[in-house]
């Protein structure tokens, strides 16, 4: 069986091509390069040894899609990523967001739903949560109004695969909702590569110390936390896209006790900013130049996972903690400007 990752050159969909690979998977890549590059195939290879297969396509050429799953009949598991996740940008351009995250995704599920057998993973968010009522944050926790458009194509994306669960019997699926992914691949081969000002912590954090931002803004330090920075479920890109793995060998076991499954991958440790400039601090000798700035709006104050039914059910857990991941990144973002210690 071929599996297909969309998306598969993007920051968590090239790190799960890895381990597929490193667990005997085939498998195929499609990608619009529109956030990626080819250069991240190379990498790929060269942790694995395997050029995985790819074809560039964007998914929201239905025929295109079509001819692809007609040529492909092998390919009976997909591990889909392709979307585009800029919460701002989401807001100022809606309909390329539900264009781009939702009309694939059905195209996508059409094909899968013809077939006597299939495997959807499904990328899923925190996101979708808000400003949980509880912390630690369960998978039974109420589904927030979004406070994006991306964010609600992620809900929307859940609510789709329900609807195709109930009526296409030979679609089993798994929704995975990430916390904070971060980190890189420790061979430094792959990694997180933000194009533009990056939106999010970690990225830019690794660009300040490298010196190509002048100093790291913090949106506010007056929240409700222990420190009055927001709090996050930080999780390690490595240990995430194993999730990815555990969760298609699942349905492909038949193990999954019904054919949609929701899972929250975190560590289950939030951490405020603070605390993760002071790790990033420990662990790469720098001082980070950061400043104190008005709130973001839109943050949530804390988001931490309950890592229970990911521990119990799906048979997964994080196994890198935060040190390890800031220090992974830093080790990759030295290695994209070629700067040595
Ligand atoms: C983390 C914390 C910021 C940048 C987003 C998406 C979510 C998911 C992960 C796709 C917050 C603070 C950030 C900066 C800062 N993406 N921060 N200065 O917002 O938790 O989640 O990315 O699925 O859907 O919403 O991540 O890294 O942007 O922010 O102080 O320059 O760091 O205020 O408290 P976020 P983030």
């Amino acid at each position: 069986m071929k599996i297909l990752v969309t998306g598969g050159l993007g920051f968590i969909g090239s790190h799960t091509v890895v381990e597929l690979q490193n667990r005997g998977f085939e498998v195929i890549v499609i990608d619009d390069l529109s956030n990626s590059s080819l250069d991240v195939l190379d990498g790929i290879e060269k942790i694995t040894g395997q050029r995985p297969g790819f074809v560039k396509m964007d998914l929201r050429d239905k025929v295109k899609v079509h001819e692809f799953f007609k040529s492909n009949p092998a390919v009976e598991g997909v591990i889909h990523f392709a979307a585009s996740k800029a919460v701002g940008e989401s807001v100022k351009d809606p309909l390329l967001y539900y264009e781009n995250n939702l009309a694939t995704l059905v195209y996508i599920l059409k094909e899968l739903s013809r077939k006597q057998k299939s495997y959807f993973i499904f990328s899923s968010s925190c996101t979708v949560y808000g400003q949980a009522d509880q912390l630690p944050i369960t998978e039974g926790a109420a589904v927030k109004p979004a406070e994006s458009p991306y964010g609600n194509t992620k809900q929307i994306g859940e609510e789709i695969i329900v609807d195709a669960c109930k009526v296409y019997e030979n679609l089993q699926a798994i929704a995975l909702r990430y916390f904070n992914p971060i980190g890189a691949h420790e061979s430094a081969e792959i990694g997180e590569l933000p194009l533009g000002v990056p939106q999010n912590l970690v990225p830019f954090i690794t660009q300040t110390a490298v010196g190509l931002r002048d100093e790291l803004s913090v949106f506010g330090n007056d929240y409700p936390t222990r420190d009055g920075t927001c709090v996050r479920d930080y999780i390690h890109v490595v240990d995430l896209a194993k999730a990815h793995v555990i969760a298609l060998q699942r349905l492909m076991d038949g193990k999954n006790s019904e054919n949609f499954e929701i899972f929250n991958l975190g560590t289950g440790k939030g951490s405020s900013v603070l605390e993760v400039i002071k790790s990033f601090e420990k662990v790469s000798g720098k001082e980070l130049n950061y400043k104190i700035v008005d709130r973001r709006p839109g943050d949530v104050v804390a988001a931490y996972a309950d890592t229970e039914k990911a521990n119990d059910v799906l048979g997964w857990r994080a196994e890198l903690d935060l040190d390890d991941a800031l220090a992974s990144a830093w080790k990759w973002e030295q290695k994209v400007r070629q700067v040595k210690d």
